[in-house]
């Protein structure tokens, strides 16, 4: 049996309605920006329940707005985590701040009780991730924000539809990016990304600088850059976002699955803690097993499409040289990369599929 981890041409295997919805694009010929863009932020504001929504480009556009509408500049340190995708990190680089890493929890999201320790005079915005969906310790991290007067911005690139208490990621910070990237539960056909916020100064400074700061055709407020999201793929998203509950639901439903599936194998795989309350859209299922690369490959063989997000933590990436962070600087994360496997759960796995990974892993494990 296959369990394939990627299932775009099964999303988009009926693609009659998106066709005709971008018929209608054609004909009007709102090519950049236009209704259908305003359409879509619309929706996905009321979605969120977020004040502002403006369209990016790029989830990685998304962030470096975000850090930009909250003020980071040249010679700023931004607080994040070594184990997300490059994307964070290089959003903090591309505005010419410096990363500072924290380590993370046993949820593989960063640990909220040592963002305090890292917090300096140049500390200019905390940004957690909702790594693989699974949101960070949000509340806690916006507390520790609050008594230093440090804005929060949220990287929830992998996570549209996640919640803390009913209150969804990236409505906490300041001001939040998402990715609708392929493999995102909001996803696309290309790139695309969001960045939210309630702050109207934030939103007016947003909205204009992704528009080359142009005001009007005529009048430019201040330089700026096109990080315009596609009219297309507002399109996708518009239809994409009356699936989401479906979408989520079905990912719940598997991971809960594989959740109790694996609990009889709990000498050698371990699921993160689920604290009550936060509600994950699994865009990564990621669970610790024991002799992780042999069962990756076991798995592979056997058609079961696992992978590893990520075995080398960004701190110790060659890109990263120059912040000075030796192995053994984030042994939580290190220990972590050494042990995840993330499992496919994704919509389009059935419980059969999710039996029988269950089982490859029993065998592996001789259990
Ligand atoms: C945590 C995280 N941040 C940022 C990004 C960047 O998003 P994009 O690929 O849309 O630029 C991604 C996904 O790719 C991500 O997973």
């Amino acid at each position: 049996m296959q369990v394939k981890y990627a299932y775009l041409d099964q999303q988009f295997a009926e693609v009659d309605e998106y066709f005709a919805d971008l018929r209608r694009l054609v004909a009007s010929g709102e090519f950049t920006l236009g209704p259908f863009v305003e359409e879509f932020e619309r929706k996905f504001a009321n979605y969120l329940g977020v004040k502002h929504v403006i369209g990016t480009n790029t989830g990685t556009d998304a962030l470096i707005l975000a850090l930009k509408a909250v003020g980071v500049k040249a010679g700023d340190e931004v607080i994040t985590v070594p184990n997300t995708f490059v994307a964070t990190v290089g959003a903090i680089v591309a505005v010419g701040a410096r990363p500072v890493f924290v380590d993370c929890d046993d949820r593989y999201q960063i640990d909220a009780n040592r963002i305090e320790a890292a917090i300096t005079k140049r500390t200019r915005a905390i940004l957690p991730v909702h790594w693989g969906g699974c949101p960070a310790d949000i509340e806690r991290i916006v507390s520790v924000a609050r008594q230093h007067d440090i804005p929060v911005v949220e990287d929830a690139c992998p996570a549209v539809g996640a919640k803390v208490n009913g209150r969804s990621v990236g409505t906490f910070g300041k001001a939040s990016a998402f990715s609708m990237h392929p493999l995102k539960p909001l996803n696309v056909w290309g790139d695309g990304g969001i960045v939210v916020t309630n702050d109207d100064k934030a939103a007016a400074f947003l909205r204009l600088y992704r528009n080359h700061g142009l005001k009007d055709r005529d009048h430019v407020e201040f330089w700026g850059v096109n990080n315009r999201l596609q009219p297309v793929q507002a399109v996708v998203a518009l239809r994409q976002l009356d699936k989401m509950h479906e979408i989520i639901e079905t990912r719940v439903a598997n991971a809960q699955r594989l959740d109790a599936g694996l609990a009889s194998l709990r000498e050698f795989v371990q699921s993160p803690r689920r604290p009550a309350g936060y509600l994950e859209v699994y865009q990564l299922y990621i669970a610790s097993v024991a002799r992780r690369d042999e069962l990756l490959t076991h798995l592979n063989e056997r058609g079961i499409e696992a992978r590893v997000h990520y075995p080398i933590p960004l701190h110790l990436q060659r890109a990263a040289r120059d912040l000075g962070y030796r192995a053994g600087a984030f042994p939580v994360c290190e220990r972590q990369a050494r042990e995840i496997i993330t499992l496919p759960a994704h919509q389009h796995v059935t419980a059969e599929q999710i039996d029988f990974l269950v089982e490859t892993m029993r065998g592996f494990y001789n259990a």
